[in-house]
This record gives C-alpha cells, sequence and structure tokens, in this order.
C-alpha cells in the first residue's frame, strides 16, 4: 500500500457475514487498534447502529465498501443483496444527510468541511459487451444479474442523494478485483485453492467471457485519490485495462502455481472443467478509466503476471486463513448449492 500522509481515524464498520474475515485485519488491529483504528461490528442496514456511530466518532468520511458481491449467489437469493446493497445503501446516505446537516437545516459543503460520501461500485451496472468498445462514465446503465442491478440502485440513490440534497459524494465504478485475502467464491483464489488440492477447476459455458483484471491495491489506490482529488457529484470509472478470456487467465494461473509449488502444469491443466453457463452471464467488460488517468493522475501500478504472482504467494502462505474458511460456512453453503466439487 502507498504511503498516503494520512493521519486520521479509521473506523470499520462491518456486519462480518460470510465473506467478512476479521483474521486479515490482525496486523492493523495491533498497529493501531483503540488509537486510529476502531472496529465496530453491524449491520448498515441498521439506522439506530448507524446513527450512533455517526455520533460517536463524528464521522466526517464515509467510504461506502459494504455490499454483497457475488452475482452466483444473487442468482441463487436475490433478497439479501436487495437489502444489503439497496437499504443499507440508503441508511448510510440517510445517516449522512442528518449527520451532516448545519444547524440551519443545511448541507454542509464538502470543500468547506470535508465531509464526503464516497461510493465504490461495479462496472458491471453498465451490462455486458460485445467484441468491442468499452463503458465508459457516461455509458447507460443496463445491470442484467440481480447483483448488478442492486449496485445500479445504489448508484442512482447516491446521485440523487447529491442532486435532491446537496449531499457532497464522489462514485466510482470498477472492474473485476483479485489479490490477497479476498473470499475464494471468486474466479482467481477459488481457482488457486482447487488447484493446491488437486480440486476440478469449473469454468462456465465456453471460458471465452472476458474480464478486465485490477489488482486490489490500485483499486485502493485509486479511491483514495479519489477521496483527495475527486470533484464532487462526479463519478470516475476504475479498471486495469487488463482484458482476459477466463480461460487464458485460467492457463496464465496453472503456470504460476505449478512453478511456485513445483507442481505439473499438464496435471492442473487436466482439471480444468467446463460446466453449465452462469444464467444471463454477461459476456464482456472492459473499462475506460481514462477521466482517472487524466483528470485525477492516477496509474495502475501492478502488471497481471506480478499480481498474480503475489496473490498466489499469498493464499500459499497463509495456511490458517484458508483453512478456517475452507471448513466453515462457505463449504457448507457451496456444498448444499452446486454439491461436491
Ligand atoms: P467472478 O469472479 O464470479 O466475478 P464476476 O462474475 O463478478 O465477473 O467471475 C469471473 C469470471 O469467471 C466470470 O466470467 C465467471 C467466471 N467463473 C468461472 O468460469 N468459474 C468459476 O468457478 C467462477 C467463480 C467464475
Amino acid at each position: 500500500m502507498k504511503k498516503t500522509g494520512f493521519t486520521g481515524r479509521i473506523i470499520n464498520l462491518d456486519a462480518l457475514t460470510y465473506a467478512g474475515n476479521p483474521v486479515s485485519l490482525e496486523d492493523i488491529e495491533r498497529q493501531y487498534g483503540g488509537t486510529r483504528y476502531f472496529f465496530e461490528k453491524g449491520d448498515i442496514c441498521d439506522r439506530a447502529f448507524v446513527e450512533e456511530v455517526f455520533r460517536k466518532y463524528n464521522i466526517d468520511t464515509v467510504v461506502h465498501f459494504a455490499a454483497e458481491s457475488h452475482v452466483d449467489r444473487s442468482i441463487l437469493g436475490p433478497e439479501a443483496f436487495v437489502k444489503t446493497n439497496v437499504m443499507g445503501t440508503f441508511t448510510l446516505l440517510d445517516a449522512a444527510r442528518k449527520y451532516w446537516r448545519t444547524e440551519a437545516g443545511e448541507m454542509r459543503e464538502s470543500a468547506q468541511t470535508g465531509v464526503l460520501f464516497h461510493h465504490i461500485s461495479t462496472d458491471e451496472v453498465y451490462g455486458s459487451l460485445g467484441d468491442t468498445g468499452s463503458f465508459s462514465e457516461t455509458t447507460a446503465y443496463d445491470p442484467r444479474s440481480p447483483y448488478s442491478a442492486s449496485k445500479a440502485a445504489s448508484d442512482h440513490l447516491v446521485m440523487a442523494y447529491h442532486h435532491t440534497y446537496g449531499l457532497p459524494v464522489t462514485l466510482s465504478n470498477c472492474s473485476n478485483n483479485y489479490g490477497p485475502c479476498q473470499f475464494p467464491e471468486k474466479l482467481i483464489p477459488l481457482s488457486i485453492l482447487n488447484m493446491l488440492e488437486s480440486k476440478p477447476l469449473p469454468v462456465y459455458g465456453d471460458g471465452k467471457n472476458i474480464r478486465d483484471w485490477v489488482f486490489v491495491e490500485d483499486h485502493n489506490n485509486a479511491v483514495w485519490t479519489i477521496l483527495q482529488k475527486g470533484k464532487t457529484g462526479e463519478k470516475y470509472n476504475i479498471g486495469g485495462e487488463n482484458e482476459w478470456e477466463n480461460i487464458k487467465l485460467l492457463h496464465t494461473l496453472i503456470d504460476i502455481v505449478a512453478r511456485k509449488t513445483g507442481g505439473s502444469a499438464e496435471a492442473m491443466r487436466n482439471t480444468v472443467t467446463f460446466v453449465k453457463d452462469r444464467p444471463g452471464h454477461d459476456r464482456r467488460y472492459a473499462i475506460n478509466c481514462a477521466k482517472l488517468k487524466h483528470e485525477l493522475n492516477w496509474k495502475r501500478e501492478v502488471s497481471f503476471e506480478e499480481g498474480l504472482s503475489k496473490t498466489a504467494d499469498w493464499y500459499l502462505a497463509n495456511t490458517q486463513w484458508v483453512n478456517g474458511i475452507r471448513s466453515g460456512d462457505y463449504k457448507n453453503w457451496i456444498e448444499k448449492n452446486y454439491g461436491k466439487r
């Protein structure tokens, strides 16, 4: 992570549902806990709890990462997505609106007081692309899964609170993230762990769907850049300019993991298993992030090769984290919904 010069406090509000793991934050807790870092367990849909956190810490900036984020889960159970992503975002926005009003009832201006609501969203709100083209900030929304529809709704609420109530907001729409600590339901960590256990590597459909991948630290640096320099009321696309067909990505990852473990790349390739396609599977995502690069001077720093290598190293080194998750809720959930893989 880049040195930011930030000297304030960070309050981490998290419901710790299935994908949250406090072990991921142990280092931060050890270094800053009780002085500059505070953890509050709770639900963003719980208005009383959210208001209490605003009051207790005198919150001036909200960076809203909290969301249900996995498309497959949204297909099997959309309700949690509507609750957390739509109602949760509404609850945070409305609490901010209440808390950030002056005594005269007017909204505090971002430039004068430093209050800001930054909303983290996804490129999936824009829908699916054909062979050419890319999503820009002005691309019309066309969400196609319950997940992306819930994120689209939350984006609209954020902009509505800006236009209607003057809430100082910024918004970012990012492409597929990967890196350490990612819950192993997403393609990259799921595949790494399955490779280590010689399990099948499930590929949906023909494996030719395309995603644009960005390393988690590059995403975080982009968010930090927007917090520092973003214009109130503006949205920014974040992407890796790094498009990969799923099957090609998997073959590259196999080579990296085989090199690191001394395993056989050929044996791993033989475990690639084409399975039934995801319903409504978006074909291609590609992000145009020229606005963020040119207006705010952000640039991607981690190449895909380096990012995949760092990610594989992390999952190889953190066996305790991995085993905890493997034996817990996720395993039961995946077996119940998908059968044993
Ligand atoms: P995913 O990591 O679920 O992200 P998203 O759906 O938000 O893009 O999936 C990335 C791509 O990989 C997507 O095209 C679906 C595909 N995929 C597989 O082929 N097999 C898998 O086991 C998973 C989880 C995803």
